[in-house]
């Protein structure tokens, strides 16, 4: 019987850390075959840093002022996952733009999880944006990571309501419980294969498509 292995996952932050901790859970119950081989954060004092540690995975700083060039910054990130023989990068509240040597680095193995329904409100505040707009249903996203903000193909969308009264924080903590479900799912769904990407369409069901 052949024997796969565990994909390596490498997980990239710069903050609270909850969507990691969500795949972390996902791994553990047995939802998502995989492994989180490292967490690479650009912040050192991300709670999510802390997490890892706690947890025993390998957690690396990759500051940007330790760097004088952003594509310096970005080999160094590679660096860190290569070493560690990620298959599948997921950002997970990385607040930083990857550039195009980076995205090379890991073609089609790229995931962000964003809270909206892209391609509306892209970038930063996304959940204030939504409310500011006055949209009545709002969400999360999961996509390939392409050099554009928030542009790549789309691999998983979930809904949720905007009820009267609420503020950035209820809407915010509405799609991150569904985020928490969606990433680890969308992750699972990729590493899994046979999907193919059409255009900016991601097909699933194909032969074609997997990662690494
Ligand atoms: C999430 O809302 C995610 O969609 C966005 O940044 C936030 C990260 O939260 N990209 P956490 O660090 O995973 O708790």
């Amino acid at each position: 019987m052949e024997i796969r292995p565990v994909p390596q996952l490498g997980v990239l932050v710069s903050g609270r850390g909850s969507n990691l901790a969500a795949i972390a859970a996902a791994i553990d119950d047995g939802r998502l075959r995989a492994a989180v081989a490292v967490v690479v954060s650009n912040h050192a004092e991300a709670p999510a840093l802390q997490f890892a540690r706690e947890r025993g995975i390998p957690a690396r700083l990759v500051a940007r002022e330790d760097y004088s060039t952003a594509a310096e910054f970005d080999d160094a990130v590679v660096e860190a996952l290569r070493a560690h023989s990620v298959k599948l990068v997921c950002l997970a509240g990385f607040m930083r733009r990857l550039g195009v040597r980076f995205c090379d680095a890991f073609p089609n193995a790229i995931l962000n999880i964003h809270p909206s329904l892209l391609p509306a409100f892209p970038g930063l505040d996304a959940q204030r944006q939504a409310l500011d707009h006055g949209v009545k249903v709002a969400g999360a996203t999961v996509h390939f990571v392409v050099p554009a903000l928030d542009a790549g193909p789309i691999v998983a969308q979930e809904s949720v309501p905007v009820v009267d009264g609420d503020t950035v924080e209820s809407l915010s903590a509405r799609i991150l419980a569904v985020e928490h479900r969606l990433f680890p799912a969308a992750i699972g769904r990729v590493l899994a294969g046979g999907w193919h990407i059409d255009g900016r369409r991601v097909i699933f069901g194909g032969d074609s498509g997997s990662v690494g």
